[in-house]
């Protein structure tokens, strides 16, 4: 799939990582049941590879896995060129942490590392474009992924001084301790998200569509397949993004989301309250740190 890097809008900082989303690879309690499930919620094509389900669609991609649900196996991030895997790998140097380079499934040169908390993450560039199947739902573009974590500010420290990735907002609880990081690599507010939480697990995955007609088509083709929406719509604060949300097969949530604030590379860092309102500026918001 084609991916559209606007750093020259954006502006680029001193050792900042310049990435989008690419793929996500998710643990599935049964692979094609959940690979089934996105076929139907979400326009997939769905191809078997060994034993792994590749779901593609214009501007996304899922590797589903057999392994434990709420189970993030990796991230795929694509750069916009070698220079960008090359300055990555100069960070991972001098912090001295382990990696390895190389082509994999989906990207013909990249870098793959693990976070502090075991998740994979690849940076790379795209293999040749494969045919992708023609879209039949609104538009969707992989654009973010949240974890929780039992060490958050691990993952944010890791994430800004070692991967490049620049804050954009923290909530914080009554104490000032942060609850929610916000990191962004390219001119969206975030491409990735860790909250605090009793465990490390995989919260939630986000496509980002045009507008807000496109939200409610999305809505009604939810209903058309006779899934539920488990919350929204609804406007987030931090982002400021529209978003509806749905539940995998695996207990996952799904967000759909348009409007998320672009931001310019010298925006200062937002500070949130950490309430119902910060999640859900029209309504409820549900509180998962
Ligand atoms: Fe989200």
């Amino acid at each position: 799939m084609a991916v559209k890097f606007v750093a020259d809008r954006w502006g680029r900082p001193k050792d900042s990582l310049v990435a989008a989303l690419y793929y996500l690879e998710l643990g599935c309690t049964e692979p094609a049941a959940t690979a089934a499930f996105y076929g139907r919620a979400m326009g997939y094509g769905i191809t078997q590879q060994d034993a792994s389900w590749i779901a593609e669609a214009p501007g996304r991609c899922l590797i589903l896995s057999r392994g434990a649900p709420k189970t993030l196996l990796s991230a795929g991030f694509a750069v916009p060129d070698v220079g960008e895997i090359e300055l990555l790998q100069s960070r991972l140097d001098a912090a001295d942490r382990p990696y390895t380079r190389g082509a994999t499934y989906l990207f013909q040169e990249a870098i793959t590392l693990q976070d502090p908390d075991g998740h994979t993450f690849t940076f790379g560039i795209p293999a040749q474009a494969r045919a992708e199947p023609i879209e039949r739902v609104p538009p969707a573009r992989l654009q973010h992924v949240v974890v929780a974590s039992r060490n958050p500010a691990r993952i944010v420290k890791f994430f800004i001084d070692v991967l490049g990735f620049t804050l954009s907002d923290d909530v914080l609880d009554d104490e000032g301790g942060v609850r929610t990081s916000f990191l962004r690599c390219s001119h969206e507010h975030h491409s990735f998200a860790v909250f605090l939480a009793p465990e490390d697990r995989l919260d939630h995955h986000c496509y980002e569509t045009s507008d807000w007609n496109a939200i409610r088509d999305w809505a009604d083709h939810m209903a058309s397949e006779h899934i539920r929406l488990q919350w929204g719509p609804g406007r987030h604060g931090p982002g400021n993004n529209l978003f509806i949300f749905v539940h995998d097969p695996d207990g996952n949530w799904v967000e759909i989301s348009a409007e998320l604030e672009v931001v310019g590379h010298d925006r200062p860092v937002g500070k949130w309250i950490h309430e119902q309102r910060t999640l859900n500026s029209w309504g409820q918001g549900l509180l998962r740190s």
